[in-house]
């Protein structure tokens, strides 16, 4: 299961930064557990029921303990997940360090972390061991946004030969790391014509994919340019560490040899630490004239590598959706089609297949895909990478075993969601939309939330589909994305799939002593808070009221959906848009949607089925 994540929000992230205790020089770690603090963070939502949560947090925490004292490993995960408040954790100790200073480490980070009290996800990085646990699936998470570099304040004093031996260093750690079984590796060069040595160690958490690897040491290496000639510096993120610094701080008899994974590419450093070793001579000049050159023209490439979407070979989408065949085919519309398709490494994905053939939409492919590609929240699908080379334009999306909300509403499953998994579905959409409107750097109206747009992972837990397409459609189905009126279609069509979710069918009422009339009837009547359902069902009508100018923004919805109380808003007036067949048809003329939400429904059928 694919769970991208983004428990920390922007927010938080900022304040991490702030609160990130920049490294201070170390005098001696050969035995040390390393708790030095570079970065910890809280999720901003509290687990719902506190006894489940953290008798499933203590669970995991023993058993990551036990994994790692006992079987004397230096990364392991472990998950309470079948309860209402999952738990998913993982710790990594970096390789070098012995077993009781791992479990110190640890033990550091468990103290640490516990100061997050109810949060359902929360991470500490310390010099020797990362700690993270969430309340979904992270394990194949590599960067995320809020990666950072953190440089040490002490600079060394032959600054360019130092800065070309950190450089080489961290290349060659970029290269081999992703290639070592284990993904960690700790090596060390001699600086040119002088006595130092710089150390470094790189590691990926041993969950996540050979690429993922790769791509997140290239971020890590990225926010470290800016370190040499400082002494010392780190690159924190989701999925990897890297460290170097002019100080031992793991044994000699700890290095890796890493020579036999740098390949073609990482041969001219070799030449280069030989270089330094042998030292003396014009050749010596020559070759650091190469490296300097070697640097510049990755830095160059670096800046792409970074902001762009993995780009997927259209054979190989081809071959993984078996030659895009009808029955790996999950859903069609006007200008899409999905298909579920299988990769080389077994990694399942969706396939969205566009019928795009405009010019304009072909120029506007990359820059929409590249804006998505950097979306990340746990309640939004995320988008893996794309294909533009082909005949046809491809996304490649998670893949969401359980399909589309609606199959729960009216297909085939009726019936199997209970009202807390529906409470959770209402909320976790709720705090999606209002990450797309208010969280992302720019605004993402979405324009057509509905069922079948709102897909299910593994635990129940919602994830929108279909965001950000809205300049790939053609010329005569757009309108202005931005300004308040449009992010209020959203508000409004949030609030019409909230009824169906309550009701699990049409509209039949809506005045207040029918309330649970509106109820699915196969929902069990023991199972929902009177109460609740009440608050929800006044939620959604405030959603759906005109004017729109009324209508809550979707952050405006999370407070209202979370607040204890019972709703002391103004009471919902009787919906204008309810015709005679009981049926929602979309906005009225107050606002943009009617003409373009029938048009966009089939461009965006994600999971029809
Ligand atoms: C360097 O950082 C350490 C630890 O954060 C701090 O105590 C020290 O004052 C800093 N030194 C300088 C010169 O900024
Ligand atoms: C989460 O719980 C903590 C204490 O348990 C509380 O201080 C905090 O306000 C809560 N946060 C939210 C968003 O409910
Ligand atoms: C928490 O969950 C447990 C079992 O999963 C249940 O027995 C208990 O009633 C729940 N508590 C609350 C406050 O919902
Ligand atoms: C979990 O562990 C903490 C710290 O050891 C303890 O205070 C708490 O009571 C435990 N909670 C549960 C539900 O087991
Ligand atoms: C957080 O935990 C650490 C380690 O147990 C403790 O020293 C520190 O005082 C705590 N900080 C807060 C703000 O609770
Ligand atoms: C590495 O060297 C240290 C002493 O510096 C020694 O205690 C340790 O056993 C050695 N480890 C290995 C794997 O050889």
């Amino acid at each position: 299961m694919k769970t991208p994540f983004m428990l920390w929000c922007r927010r938080w992230w900022l304040m991490a930064v702030v609160v990130v205790v920049v490294a201070s020089i170390l005098e001696s770690a050969m035995s040390d557990p390393e708790i030095n603090l570079l970065n910890k963070g809280c999720s901003q939502y509290n687990a719902t029921n506190l006894s489940d949560f953290f008798s499933n947090l203590n669970a995991t925490f023993s058993d990551l303990r036990s994994q790692i004292s006992s079987q004397n490993k230096k990364f392991a995960t472990a998950q309470q997940a079948r309860t209402s408040d999952p738990v998913h954790a993982m710790v990594q100790c970096r390789d070098y360090l012995s077993v009781a200073d791992c479990v110190s480490c640890f033990d550091a980070a468990v103290s640490q972390i516990r100061n997050c009290s109810a949060a359902n996800g929360a991470r500490v990085i310390y010099d020797g061991c990362f700690l993270r646990y969430e309340s979904s699936s992270f394990y194949d998470q590599g960067t995320l946004p809020g990666n950072v570099g953190v440089c040490g304040n002490r600079t060394v004093s032959q600054a360019t030969a130092f800065d070309t031996a950190v450089q080489g260093l961290l290349t060659d750690l970029k290269i081999a790391t992703p290639k070592i079984n284990g993904f960690f590796a700790a090596t060390k060069s001699e600086v040119v014509g002088g006595s130092t040595t710089v150390y470094a160690v790189s590691q990926c958490a041993e969950t996540i994919s050979e690429s993922t690897c790769q791509d997140c040491l290239t971020v890590a290496y990225a926010n470290m340019q800016s370190c040499p000639p400082n002494a010392d510096g780190r690159a924190v993120d989701g999925g990897c560490f890297l460290r170097y610094s002019d100080t031992a701080f793991f044994a000699d008899n700890q290095t890796t040899n890493i020579n036999p994974f740098l390949g073609g590419g990482g041969s001219s450093k070799k030449n280069a630490i030989i270089g330094g070793v042998v030292g003396g001579g014009g050749g010596l000049l020559l070759i650091v004239a190469i490296i300097l050159w070697y640097q510049l023209s990755r830095k160059s490439k670096l800046v792409q590598e970074l902001q762009g979407p993995v780009i997927y070979s259209y054979k190989d989408l081809k071959s993984a959706t078996k030659k895009f065949s009808e029955e790996n085919k999950l859903g069609e519309g006007g200008f899409s089609d999905v298909y579920k398709g299988t990769l080389k490494n077994g990694n399942i994905i969706a396939v969205k297949k566009l019928a795009l053939s405009s010019s304009r939409a072909k120029a506007d492919f990359e820059s929409e895909v590249k804006l998505i590609s950097n979306v990340h929240h746990r309640n939004l699908i995320r988008l893996l990478g794309c294909s533009n080379k082909g005949p046809e334009l491809l996304l490649v999306y998670e893949y969401m075993a359980n399909g589309s909300l609606d199959r729960f509403l009216y297909g085939e499953r009726r019936g199997a969601l209970n009202w807390k998994q529906r409470f959770d579905i209402i909320f976790g959409t709720a705090r999606g939309l209002a990450y797309l409107h208010e969280q992302f750097h720019v605004c993402i109206i979405h324009r057509d939330i509905k069922s079948s747009n709102i897909l299910l992972d593994d635990d129940f837990q919602p994830k929108i589909a279909d965001f950000g397409l809205a300049r790939l459609l053609p010329e005569d189905q757009k309108y202005a994305i931005h300004g308040q009126l449009c992010e209020k279609v959203d508000t409004y069509n949030f609030g019409v799939v909230v009824l169906e979710i309550i009701s699990g069918e049409a509209w039949k009422l809506y005045e207040d002593d029918m309330h649970l009339r509106l109820v699915d009837e196969s929902m069990d009547t023991n199972e929902y808070r009177e109460e609740e359902v009440k608050k929800v069902i006044e939620i959604a009508l405030i959603c759906t009221q005109s004017p729109v100018s009324v209508r809550p923004t979707m952050s405006e919805v999370v407070v209202m959906l979370v607040s204890e109380r019972s709703m002391e808003l103004t009471r919902p007036t009787r919906p204008t848009l309810i015709d005679n067949d009981k049926k929602i048809r979309g906005e009225t003329t107050t606002s943009t949607g009617s003409s373009t939400s029938n048009a966009t429904a089939s461009f965006t059928n994600f999971t029809g089925r």
